[in-house]
Formats: C-alpha cells, sequence, structure tokens
C-alpha cells in the first residue's frame, strides 16, 4: 500500500456535546471517535499521524502518548490554519497527505484506500472526498464549470443563493500533496463571512494557479458522518454497532436480534456460534465455535472456548474452557479461570481462581483466590473466606473433593485429594486425604421445649 501521511483535526472545542470529554475522546463500539480515525488511516497505510489539537488537549495526549505527531493550535481560527500548525512537519520532501476530522469516525480503510488511489492516479494537486445529498444545509459546496471540472469550494455562509442550491457537499476529508497544500495555505485569507482561515479556500487558489484539483464523490456518504452532538453520536454508535454485527453474520455467526446485540471492533466470534438478544461484547473478547451467549450477557476482554454456554451472566477478564456452562447469573472477575467441562451455576461469583475440569459449582457460592482440582462438587452456598481486612489468603481443593453445602472455607486453607466436608462447616484447618471434615455443633433436641415454655 502507498505510503502517505495524515493531518486529523480535533482542536474545536465541541460546544454541542455538553461535555467535560474532549469530543473526539467520546466513544463509540468501544473505542474514542478520533481512535477510529486513526486506526482506518493506519490498515490503510498511513505512515505518519500527526494530530492538531487545542481544547482539552491534555486527553487526547494522554490517550495516544507518543504513537502519534501533535500540533496545537491555541486560536480556533479555522480549518485552513490548523492545518497551518502543522507545517513544521512537512518541511522535507513532498508527501502525499490526508487530512480529515477526528470527530468522522465512520470512515473506512476502503474509503481512504479509493481516495488516495484516485488522486495519485489523476496526479492532482488536490483531492476533496465529495457527497451528493438531498440535504446541503451547513456544508461547504462543490462549484465546478460547466465541464464538470472543480474551481472552488465555497461555505454554506459565504455561498450566493444560486451556490446554494448545488448538492454536492465536501464531507471534510482530503488528499492533498504537501508542498501544494503549505504553500496554498500561506495564501488564504479570513476575508469570509465567518471571519476564518477556510482549508476549502486552498482549492480554488491551487485551481487559479494552474494546479489539478479533483473532487472524488464518494457513493457511501454516512461513511463521512461527523459528530457534532449527542444526537450524532448515538447515529454514529448505531451505524457502527450494525458494521459490526453484520460482518459477524458474515463471519457465520447467529445474532438472533442485529439491532440488541452491541459488539466492538476487536472481538472475534467463531462459526456457529449463536448469540441471544441484550448481549454486550467488549474489548479483546474472543468466543469459539458452537457457543450459546446470552441472552442480558455483558463479556468483556475474556476468553471463551468451544461449545460454552453462557446465559444471562457477566465476564471480565476471564477465561471459560470448552464445554463448560456458566450462568443463569453468574459472575466472572479478573482472572477466573474456568477450565473444561465445567459447571458455573446461579449465583455463583469467581475472581482470581482456577477451576479445573469437570468441577461443578451449581448454586450461591463465592470462589475467590482459590486453586481448585478436578471433578469437585461444591454444595449450595459455599463461600471461600479469602479477606480477613487486610490481607488475601488462598484457598487450595484437591481432586474429588466434596464441599457440602453452606460450608466456609477459612484461608489460607487447604483440603486434600477425595476429603468430603459435611454440610454447614467453617473449615480453619486443612483436611487430609479421604477424610470427612465435621466443623459445626451437634445437634440438640430439647423435648416438648414449646409446650413447656
Ligand atoms: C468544514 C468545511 C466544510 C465541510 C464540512 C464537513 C471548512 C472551512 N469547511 O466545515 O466545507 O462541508 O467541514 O463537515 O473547512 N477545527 C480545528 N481548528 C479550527 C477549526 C476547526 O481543529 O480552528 C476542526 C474541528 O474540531 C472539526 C474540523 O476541524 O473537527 C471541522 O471544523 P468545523 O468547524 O466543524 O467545520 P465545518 O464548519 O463543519
Ligand atoms: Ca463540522
Amino acid at each position: 500500500m502507498s505510503n502517505f501521511s495524515a493531518i486529523i483535526l480535533a482542536a474545536g472545542q465541541g460546544k454541542r456535546m455538553n461535555s467535560d470529554i474532549s469530543k473526539v475522546m467520546h466513544k463509540i463500539s468501544g473505542k474514542p471517535l478520533i481512535d477510529w480515525v486513526y486506526t482506518k488511516l493506519k490498515e490503510a497505510g498511513c505512515k505518519n499521524h500527526v494530530i492538531v489539537i487545542g481544547h482539552k488537549k491534555e486527553q487526547i495526549e494522554e490517550y495516544f502518548k507518543d504513537s502519534v505527531n501533535y500540533a496545537i493550535q491555541n486560536e480556533m481560527l479555522g480549518t485552513g490554519h490548523a492545518v497551518m500548525m502543522c507545517k513544521d512537519y512537512f518541511k522535507g520532501e513532498n508527501t502525499t497527505v490526508m487530512v480529515l476530522c477526528g470527530d468522522a469516525p465512520l470512515i473506512s480503510k476502503e474509503l481512504i484506500e479509493k481516495t488516495i488511489k484516485s488522486h495519485k492516479e489523476s496526479n492532482a494537486s488536490a483531492t476533496v472526498v465529495s457527497a451528493i445529498v438531498n440535504d446541503a444545509t451547513g456544508y461547504g459546496r462543490i462549484i465546478k464549470d460547466e465541464n464538470e471540472n472543480l474551481l472552488k469550494i465555497v461555505e454554506h455562509k459565504d455561498a450566493t443563493d444560486e451556490e446554494k442550491k448545488v448538492n454536492e457537499i465536501n464531507s471534510g476529508m482530503y488528499c492533498f500533496e504537501s508542498k501544494d497544500l503549505f504553500d496554498a495555505l500561506s495564501k488564504i485569507k479570513n476575508d469570509n463571512a465567518q471571519g476564518e482561515y477556510y482549508l476549502t479556500d486552498t482549492i480554488g487558489i491551487l485551481k487559479s494557479e494552474g494546479k489539478k484539483v479533483k473532487a472524488f464523490v464518494c457513493d457511501d456518504f454516512e461513511k463521512t458522518l461527523g459528530v457534532n452532538d449527542r444526537i450524532d453520536l448515538a447515529k454514529a454508535q448505531k451505524i457502527k454497532n450494525k458494521e459490526i454485527v453484520t460482518k459477524n453474520l458474515i463471519n457465520g455467526v447467529t445474532i438472533i436480534d442485529p439491532d440488541n446485540t452491541y459488539i466492538d471492533e476487536d472481538v472475534v466470534i467463531g462459526k456457529d456460534t449463536i448469540i441471544y438478544p441484550n448481549c454486550v461484547l467488549r474489548g479483546n473478547t474472543i468466543i469459539g465455535e458452537r457457543c450459546e451467549v446470552g441472552p442480558n450477557s455483558t463479556i468483556e476482554n475474556t476468553t471463551i472456548g468451544n461449545d460454552v454456554k453462557i446465559i444471562n451472566s457477566v465476564a471480565n477478564e476471564a477465561f471459560v474452557g470448552d464445554n463448560s456452562t456458566v450462568g443463569p447469573f453468574a459472575y466472572l472477575r479478573p482472572k477466573a479461570n474456568i477450565g473444561k467441562k465445567v459447571k458455573i451455576g446461579d449465583f455463583v461469583e469467581i475472581k482470581n481462581s482456577n477451576i479445573d475440569e469437570g468441577t461443578k459449582v451449581s448454586h450461591l457460592t463465592y470462589i475467590g483466590d482459590s486453586d481448585v482440582g478436578k471433578n469437585i462438587n461444591f454444595g449450595c452456598g459455599t463461600i471461600t473466606v479469602n479477606y480477613d481486612g487486610k490481607n488475601k489468603f488462598r484457598t487450595t481443593i484437591e481432586d474429588n473433593a466434596f464441599i457440602g453445602c453452606n460450608t466456609n472455607l477459612v484461608a489460607p486453607v487447604t483440603v486434600k485429594k477425595n476429603a468430603f466436608i459435611a454440610a454447614g462447616s467453617t473449615i480453619t484447618d486443612d483436611v487430609d486425604e479421604d477424610s470427612l471434615a465435621i466443623a459445626r455443633c451437634r445437634q440438640t433436641i430439647k423435648k416438648d421445649w414449646r409446650k413447656n415454655k
């Protein structure tokens, strides 16, 4: 893929978001708006990202750290002024540079590639991505001569009534040759309706200097949608989610209700897995083949094997092995490492614990900081007492042990192989192999107590 640079505009205030968060840092499908632009550029082969920052710039710097270059725009004097701030990064030899807005997250790798290709093939100085729309209100208009040659871009507020009738608009995404871009930028003025230095004026300037400028008509205008307020944010979220859900459908995942399933871009789901409604699949989650997930499950940064069932449950930074079942109403917390053929039933919470093959934790149980072997049966209401208010301790339970209902295991403690714990026990000492531990008061009966009261 071709080598090019990009300038991403992100200095604006984003007043209409009504937010303390920088507009471009608001998220859709788990990723900040500007990261979508950054990532798609990178996928298309962009080697050098320069981000123009101003308002709430610390939030953007904190996010991208050293992975991009920054140009600081202290006063919002217009899009042309913003691009001018990047000049120092383009002092060397001429390069192709794309200019995009950090608040237009639906941009695709394909559209970037097509734009660069069209730009290079036509040997243009500048290529504007345009679109034909029904309602052009607010947009800059693409003004062409009778032979369809691009002449200039006129902003809505500066357009004559005749120009306002044009329904081909500037999407706000461009491709430039860097030398021509900065040369033209040195000539723009702010004598317009908004008193701003318009990036769009470079088109007319380059044209008047006999340079080649082109409009590349984008047939999927949705991809250039800019987010100005939370209504746009919700709209962009919906479009992005649909795109990701559709990709998974094509990959062989059954999604019962695409409108009510939310999947982040990096989630990987295997063939013939069924996702029931109201699931939220986040981050770097990986789900294997032939699984059933949902309804109503939230799974984040979790790896799930093949043939797993997860019903009405929450998992975060957990691992679930093949053929296991989780839920309904289970909670797998970080480092819950569930082996194969394990049953995690209702109202069970697991944290920082290894649960080995064939073990059953069927109901109302908390297992924290534990190493649990194979084929162990947990009775209802077992608790690992792992915390003394200051320190956490581990519990070890070896293969084939049987934990009776309503048992407290006060850590640090070990229950050895084949041991059996009587219901209602509070275990504070290690239990030997094959032995029975009973740790509770013997039942007393006071005969006729009620009658004699
Ligand atoms: C711009 C275009 C318009 C196009 C529209 C598409 C200009 C003059 N007009 O208009 O032709 O149809 O986008 O959405 O370019 N920004 C800065 N610094 C500034 C000003 C803006 O970083 O001083 C950033 C904003 O944060 C935003 C982007 O540039 O991300 C676009 O600015 P905005 O003011 O929204 O431009 P529009 O008026 O929408
Ligand atoms: Ca805008």
